[in-house]
């Protein structure tokens, strides 16, 4: 028998109408009664701050952890000095920043993510974003709810995608996809910075140039996007210092991680008019906090925000991979077979992926 403990996020009202909402605690994952039927024990909530929150009260003798990112559970070193039982921690979704992956390492367990999983929801949104704040469709579409129209309120502030320059911070499978979905705009170039080359053959179909300087590459922007995981070389990374690099006006869309973005900073930027709009789904803290500056932060004529919960990768198609990855994931824990090698971020004493960061 193992205990299996999920963190996932309230789903309310939403999650009782709509049974495909599987990442919510009210339809856990839909793996319930096939871990019951096998006599695991498995406890569901969405209560993970504070010490006497389910997480940390579970934690204790929980073998097997799931979480998610949309409202992470996080797995700090000190929960892991807690946690007696734990063997495997399984991200339903993908990045798997909210776990202390060094402490892990250190004490043998495993991380695994559902690797693929939503990674073109994710593109999905963020051409959708990058687009929203290139055409400034949110202050037109808040106009037109106000009861008003001035077009040249508007329109003064729109643009074209194309001939613009697109880069992206990563070219994984996220970003590579973001540039693929951006070829028939007829952008003026792509670009990436990352520290692993993209095949030949992948860098020519999407007619992408590699920079291999950062700040170079911002230079050259008029619109970034921010697409690595979250470690140690990539928090606070688009800083005061590497806003000043960027071109004045330029767009930024992150649905990577909040805290590769330093959230005063971004702020400034905007206000001040160094960038000209700032979209995306993903927060330093989840949720955030109801006077989190990115809520409300505009560009000096009342624009460039383009920020929403942490959804994009938890459509319904996302989910439905989701769960159904995460419950390959257990089936290969318990019944001793091999793992999905892409999906294993930290495996039995060490890191088996180069994405979250050079070692
Ligand atoms: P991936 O592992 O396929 O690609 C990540 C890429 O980032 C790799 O090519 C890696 O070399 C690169 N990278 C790492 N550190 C870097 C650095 N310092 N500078 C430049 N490049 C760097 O991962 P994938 O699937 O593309 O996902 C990327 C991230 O997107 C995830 O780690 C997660 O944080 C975020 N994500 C967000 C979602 C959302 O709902 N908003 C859903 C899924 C992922």
């Amino acid at each position: 028998m193992v205990k299996v403990l999920a963190i996932l996020y309230r789903g309310g009202e939403a999650a009782k109408q709509e049974p495909r909402l599987l990442g919510a605690i009210e339809n856990q994952l839909g793996i319930r009664s096939w871990l019951e039927a096998q006599g695991h024990e498995f406890i569901v909530s969405d209560d993970k701050e504070g010490p006497n929150s389910d997480f940390q009260k579970h934690i204790v003798d929980a073998e097997v952890l799931i979480t998610t990112p949309f409202h992470p559970g996080y797995l700090t070193r000190d929960l892991i000095e807690k946690s007696k039982n734990l063997k495997l921690c399984v991200t339903a979704g993908v990045g798997s920043d909210h776990v202390d992956l060094n402490a892990c390492v250190e004490r043998g367990i495993q991380v695994l993510e559902v690797t693929g999983s939503n990674v073109v929801s994710v593109a999905e949104h963020v051409v959708m974003s990058i687009l929203l704040l290139v055409r400034n469709f949110v202050p037109a579409h808040e106009m037109i709810e106000r009861g008003d129209w001035m077009v040249s309120e508007v329109a003064r502030n729109a643009y074209d995608l194309e001939g613009k320059v697109v880069g992206t911070i990563g070219c994984g499978r996220i970003g590579y996809r973001v540039l693929q979905r951006l070829m028939p705009f007829n952008c003026k170039e792509l670009l990436y910075f990352d520290y692993a080359d993209l095949p030949a053959d992948a860098a020519k179909a999407i007619n992408a140039r590699r920079v291999a300087d950062l700040k170079e590459m911002v230079a050259q922007c008029d619109i970034v996007t921010v697409n690595c995981p979250l470690h140690e070389g990539t928090r606070g990374l688009v800083n005061a210092e590497l806003l000043k690099h960027f071109k004045k006006g330029a767009w930024i869309v992150n649905t990577a991680r909040g805290a590769i973005c330093d959230k005063d900073a971004i702020a400034a930027a905007l206000k001040s008019g160094q960038i000209n709009g700032y979209a995306g789904d993903v927060w330093n803290v989840q949720p955030a906090p109801k006077d989190h500056p990115w809520r409300t932060m505009k560009n000096s004529i009342g624009g460039g925000n383009g920020m929403v919960p942490h959804y994009s990768g938890t459509t319904l198609d996302a989910q439905a991979r989701y769960a159904a990855g995460t419950k390959q994931i257990l089936e290969n824990y318990f019944s001793g077979k091999s793992q999905e090698p892409a999906n294993v971020i930290v495996g039995k004493g060490k890191f088996e992926t180069k994405a979250y960061g050079q070692r």
